[in-house]
């Protein structure tokens, strides 16, 4: 029997829906907003507005993409969290509005557990390696740097987690202070291709079991600039390809020595990386080199389906559905993390 869930994202400034037939993806649209660009960051209300605008285009399109009638739907997958309030809201209404109608299931995803499941996606003409239970999940995105032990679709233990900020924070913040534009994440990415990795130094947080910290870094990273530009005005202008290749480097040796000791310790060599912060090059050529080093067998899925997505949202609800967890109509959305 084949099962078809509707998926709906909508926890930042992403407006996404999506159709899978089982763990096969027939369709994931994608609405961004150009809104926030004058602001250097995302607007709450401007979001909760932008996808109040997108919510039913978006839809209507997941469902042509995929060949799929309304009414041939078998449950709607929605994120409740965590994320921005009243973007939550505007996709939990519609998903809940959506079954109610139609009369079928309703199951609220957590946006955190639906980046690790993006794993299981498939694609409609090629069949691919899937990671094997029990795994570690290094997902690190603008908001989460944690380490997950994934011991089942739906059974998951956060082992180890940030602090203060996340990664991709760490990435922004530090770019934003060489004058980057918001997300600095890719771009120091990208000047880190052409610069020296060993170039400079930057502490690193001695941080107790699987946990992580990036503020002292960022400090770090602010004061070394300034004590620079004392010196000389155009320091960072000189040298941002140095400099965004050794804030690279240092930012992926601290999110790999724990995943390192994580897979030492717990003796599980199946290693997935999830989040938007996986895109980096730095990070996947450093996961890359364990494979050799220490017959760790990784996973690190599609672009697409890092960033912000309702493929995954759908997949969770696929898994959610064959165990028959449905969500009631009085399911509130929640910002931070459960
Ligand atoms: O998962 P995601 O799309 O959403 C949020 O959590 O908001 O992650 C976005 C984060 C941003 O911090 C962005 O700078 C970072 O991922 N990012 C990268 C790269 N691509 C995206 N950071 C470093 N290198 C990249 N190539």
């Amino acid at each position: 029997m084949s099962t078809i869930i509707l998926g709906i994202e909508s926890s930042c400034d992403d407006t996404s829906a999506s159709i899978i037939k089982n763990s096969t993806i027939l369709s994931n649209v994608v609405a961004g907003q150009s809104v926030h660009e004058d602001y250097g960051g995302v607007v709450p209300e401007l979001a909760s507005r932008a996808h109040q605008q997108n919510i039913i285009p978006v839809v209507h399109k997941a469902l042509k993409d995929a060949g799929v009638k309304a009414d041939e739907v078998d449950a709607v997958a929605f994120t409740r969290g965590p994320g921005l309030m009243g973007s939550l809201l505007v996709g939990a209404s519609f998903a809940k509005g959506f079954a109610l109608a139609r009369r079928i299931p309703l199951i609220e995803v957590d946006h955190l557990q639906a980046h690790v499941l993006a794993h299981f996606i498939q694609e409609p003409d090629s069949l691919k390696a899937v990671p094997s239970f029990p795994f570690l999940c290094l997902l690190v995105s603008g908001g989460n740097s944690q380490i997950i032990l994934v011991k089942s679709h739906l059974e998951m233990e956060i082992i180890g987690q940030t602090i203060d900020d996340a990664a991709g924070e760490a990435f922004d913040k530090c770019a934003k202070v060489m004058g980057l534009p918001y997300p600095g994440g890719p771009l120091v990415d990208k000047y880190a291709q052409e610069g020296n990795a060993d170039a400079f130094q930057f502490s690193k947080p001695r941080i107790a079991d699987y946990n992580y910290s990036f503020s002292g870094l960022k400090t770090s990273f602010l004061y070394f600039l300034r004590d620079q530009m004392k010196v000389d005005l155009d320091f960072i202008q000189n040298n941002t390809a140095d400099l965004c290749a050794s804030l690279q480097r240092t930012i992926v040796e601290i999110l790999m020595e724990k995943l390192m000791k994580a897979s030492k310790e717990t003796g599980i060599r199946e290693v997935a990386l999830a989040g938007g912060v996986s895109a980096n090059s730095g990070l996947r050529s450093a996961l890359a080199a364990m494979v050799e080093k220490r017959g760790w067998k990784t996973y690190i899925p599609k672009l697409s389906y890092t960033t912000d997505n309702a493929a995954m949202i759908a997949i969770t609800g696929y898994y959610k559905f064959l165990k028959g967890e449905f969500a009631g109509q009085d399911a509130v959305p929640y910002a931070r993390g459960k």
